[in-house]
């Protein structure tokens, strides 16, 4: 039996403990977004922090920000294996709305083979995963072939926006040969996929008030300016009729693929048809002279995320609305610059505000893009990590979702990051019913002890440290 049998079979003996403890994590409602859950995302942390600890982490704490706390854990095997740096969050999307739900969100079942509830496959599973992946080391082997620093943040949903200061002050603590990021997925059960690229995110929101009260659309329609028309004439330009972006300048950095790397996306084993199904929509839609794919992850986009105003109740009420607003999102690509957009869109909407109206326009957030080589050595480890368990070597893709955090931990922390995640594209990330399928859960673990082996293999100067004494931390 080699060592990787060894290590299937213990990882088989224990996958009730492992669903037991993802489970009773799941329960805690770690919502970052929403201020009544500030102590479920604390109770998450701490949650985590000791499971760390169990499963072979000496150092395992919550480290404080202004906001949410991440998880610091920590094993150092021997400074002259390579360190490894690993990324995930343990924070989750609010779970409305609720009534879509088949069951209790915070209540997670088994069904089918898949996990059903809030933040098991964003991002608690991986999580779990790579903490399997260690107590299968430690209890098979009795060592890690790596050095171990765990990086759980828990503002991720909620635009990570005390992660900077957080590596920035905790830097020492965080050196390593690679990071290893762990909130992406693979294309399908049986296509499995290593993420090299991400879109970057802006939002923005926008409001624009009218009548300092709701007025009575008999006495004054008409009369004055209707605050959500303005609005929807403002939102109706942003695109034009071949579903391009209408902001002037919007493109101008877009780095457009050319004919071989379009060939080479059109080689990607993407089910096309099953996206589509999984959405349940009767085809697609998006920028004309554009694939699936590629709208999805080389071409930007700008969409509304929500909107209100006026009376959405039962029955007629029939007034002008004081007021309205919309919640806007652009997802940016290779070389866009999240401050230049940001700047683009809001000046764009203010200088087409509606007459009469007060329009403002707040820029919430804004997190780059990540592309990452596709000749890392790190990043052929993890192939043939998951080659060995999946049957066929991973596709390299990019993918539309956005990690802001990412090219933080590239820029601030100097590392190359292999983004390795179980995911798969209709497990419902942030909407009702998220659920994981098991097999993924177990194929990844698997995946997750041999990429440790492998980049134990690689060594530290197989990673680019430098010969000498000198060793990350
Ligand atoms: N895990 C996702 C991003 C993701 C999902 C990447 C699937 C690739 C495949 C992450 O938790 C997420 O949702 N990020 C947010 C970022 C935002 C809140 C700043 C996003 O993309 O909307
Ligand atoms: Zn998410």
């Amino acid at each position: 039996m080699s060592r990787g049998d060894d290590l299937d079979r213990w990882l088989d003996g224990h996958r009730g403990e492992l669903l037991r403890q993802l489970i009773d994590w799941v329960r805690i409602p770690s919502i970052s977004a929403d201020p009544e859950h500030t102590a479920d995302v604390r109770r998450s942390a701490e949650f985590l922090a000791a499971a760390a600890g169990e499963a072979g982490f000496p150092r395992a704490e919550l480290w404080e920000t202004a906001g949410h706390p991440a998880v610091f854990a920590e094993r150092m095997e021997d400074p002259r294996l390579p360190t490894v740096l690993i990324y995930a969050h343990h924070d989750v999307q609010p779970a409305d709305p609720l009534d879509e739900w088949t069951s209790p969100p915070f209540e997670p079942v088994v069904v089918e083979g898949e996990l059903r509830g809030r933040g098991v496959v964003d991002d608690k599973q991986n999580v779990c995963m790579h903490l399997e992946a260690v107590r299968a080391h430690l209890a098979v082997v009795g060592r890690m072939p790596v050095n171990l620093r765990l990086l759980v943040e828990g503002e991720e949903e909620s635009g990570s926006a005390h992660f900077e200061d957080l590596i920035r002050s905790r830097r020492s603590e965080l050196a390593a040969d690679l990071a290893v990021i762990s909130d992406t997925g693979m294309l399908g059960p049986e296509s499995p996929a290593l993420t090299i690229g991400l879109r970057g995110l802006v939002y923005w929101e926008v409001r624009v008030a009218g009548p300092a009260h709701d007025l009575h659309s008999g006495l004054y329609g008409g009369t004055v300016a209707n605050p959500v028309l303005g609005l929807a004439t403002l939102l109706a330009g942003l695109h034009d009729g071949e579903g391009r972006v209408a902001v002037p300048g919007f493109y101008e950095a877009v780095r457009v693929p050319g004919a071989a790397e379009r060939q080479e996306m059109a080689r990607i084993p993407f089910d096309e048809a099953g996206f589509l199904a999984a959405a349940e929509v009767p085809g697609p839609s998006g920028e004309r002279g554009w694939s699936t794919l590629e709208r999805r992850t080389v071409r930007p986009t700008l969409d509304v995320c929500g909107i209100w105003g006026g009376y959405a109740g039962a029955g007629a009420k029939t007034i002008i609305p004081a007021r309205c607003g919309v919640k806007l999102s652009a997802r940016i690509v290779p070389d866009q610059d999240p401050d230049v957009i940001a700047d683009l869109v809001r000046r764009h909407l203010l200088d087409r505000a509606p007459a009469g109206l007060t329009t403002t326009v707040e820029v919430v957030s804004r997190g780059r893009w990540v592309s990452a080589p596709p000749d890392h050595p790190a990043l052929g480890a993890a192939g043939r990590a998951v080659e060995a368990v999946w049957g066929r070597a991973p596709s390299l893709v990019r993918e539309g979702g956005s990690i802001p955090p990412v090219a933080a931990i590239a820029a601030e922390l100097g590392l190359a990051c292999v983004l390795f995640g179980v995911g798969l594209p209709d497990d419902r990330f942030h909407a009702p019913n998220e659920r994981l399928r098991l097999e993924q859960l177990h194929r990844g673990t698997r995946a997750a002890v041999r990429l440790w082996d492998e980049l134990g293999t690689l060594g530290a100067a197989g990673l680019g440290r430098p010969a000498g004494p000198a060793s990350p931390g």
